[in-house]
C-alpha cells in the first residue's frame, strides 16, 4: 500500500513559522546561499510569481535600490514592499516591453536596451500525469526565447523544470547561450518532484537580439486560466498599460564538474544547436 503523502513536511511548517507564503522560498533560498544568484541592487524579474514566496524572499534579501517584477497567471498574496510590482498575465502573450516596465524601466532606458540583471521563473504547468514535462519544457523555451529582449548581457537566470523526455535539449539550449550552466535540486524539493532547476551564470545573448520574438502560441497550454490583465488592486500591482508608460547539484559545464555532480542526460545525448 502506497504510504500517505507528508504535506506538513519541516520546510511547511518552518515557511508558516517565518510568515512565507509558500514552501518554495526554501528552493530559492538555499540556490542563493550555495550559488549567489541575486545581489544587492539587482533589478530582479519572477516568472510564475504567485503566491509570492519567492517575492517575500527577493524582498527581504535585496538592498534599497533594487527592484523587483513578477508576473503569473494567478494573484499574488504575499505581503510586499511598495517596490516589488507584479501583474496578472500570461508569459506566451505578454509583451517583453510590459515587463521591462514592470521593473521600474522608462521608455527611455528600454529603447536604450536597459533590462533586468537577473531573471528567474518557477513557473509549472497544471500538472495532469500527461505530457507535464513537455508543457514544463515549453515554459522554459518560452522564458529562454523571450530573455534576449529581458536579461542583460552577463545577466543570471534561473527555471525549474520537471524533468522529461524533452529535458535535455532544454539544458543544451541553456547551455548554450550562458558561459556557465547547470542544473540543482535544492533539498526542500520534495524527492517524489521531478522537479530540477536550471541555472545560467553569463548570459550571451544572440548576436541579433532584434530579431522578432517568436509569435506566441495560438493558445498556451500551460494556462489554468488566461487571464490577460490584472484584477489585483493591492499597492504594488500594475497593469500591462500602466507598466507600458511607465541534494544534488548535477553540472553541465566543465567549469562547474569540480562540484562532483554525475554528468547530466543533456551531456549524454544534448542535440548541438
Ligand atoms: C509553483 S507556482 C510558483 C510559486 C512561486 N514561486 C512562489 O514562491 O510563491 C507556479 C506558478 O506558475 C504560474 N504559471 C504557469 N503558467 C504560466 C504562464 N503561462 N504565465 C504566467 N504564469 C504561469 C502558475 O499560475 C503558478 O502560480
Amino acid at each position: 500500500m502506497p504510504k500517505p503523502r507528508v504535506l506538513h513536511d519541516e520546510f511547511f511548517k518552518l515557511a508558516k513559522e517565518k510568515g512565507f507564503v509558500a514552501r518554495s522560498a526554501f528552493k530559492l533560498l538555499e540556490i542563493q546561499e550555495k550559488r549567489r544568484l541575486i545581489r544587492g541592487s539587482d533589478r530582479v524579474l519572477d516568472l510564475g510569481c504567485a503566491p509570492g514566496s519567492w517575492l517575500q524572499v527577493l524582498d527581504q534579501n535585496l538592498g534599497p535600490k533594487a527592484r523587483i517584477a513578477g508576473i503569473d497567471l494567478s494573484a499574488v498574496t504575499a505581503p510586499l514592499s511598495e517596490r516589488v510590482r507584479t501583474m496578472q498575465g500570461d508569459i506566451y502573450t505578454t509583451p517583453p516591453e510590459v515587463l521591462l516596465a514592470l521593473g521600474g524601466l522608462t521608455p527611455e532606458q528600454i529603447a536604450a536596451g536597459a533590462k533586468f540583471d537577473v531573471v528567474i521563473s518557477d513557473m509549472a504547468p497544471n500538472t495532469s500525469g500527461h505530457g507535464d514535462a513537455f508543457l514544463s519544457s515549453r515554459l522554459c523555451e518560452r522564458m529562454l526565447d523571450m530573455l534576449p529582449s529581458l536579461l542583460k548581457p552577463g545577466g543570471k537566470a534561473l527555471m525549474k523544470i520537471l524533468e522529461g523526455e524533452p529535458t535535455p535539449d532544454t539544458i543544451a539550449r541553456t547551455k548554450s547561450v550562458f558561459v556557465e550552466a547547470g542544473t540543482t535540486k535544492p533539498k526542500a524539493s520534495r524527492d517524489v518532484s521531478r522537479e530540477i532547476f536550471i541555472w545560467g551564470w553569463g548570459y550571451k545573448p544572440p548576436a541579433t537580439t532584434k530579431r522578432a520574438l517568436p509569435a506566441p502560441a495560438a493558445s498556451a497550454p500551460t494556462s489554468p486560466a488566461s487571464p490577460a490583465t490584472s484584477t489585483r488592486k493591492p499597492a504594488q500591482s500594475a497593469s500591462p498599460s500602466e507598466a507600458l508608460t511607465a541534494k544534488t547539484s548535477r553540472t553541465v559545464r566543465s567549469a562547474s564538474r569540480k562540484e562532483g555532480g554525475r554528468a547530466p542526460a543533456a551531456r549524454r545525448k544534448a542535440p548541438k544547436r
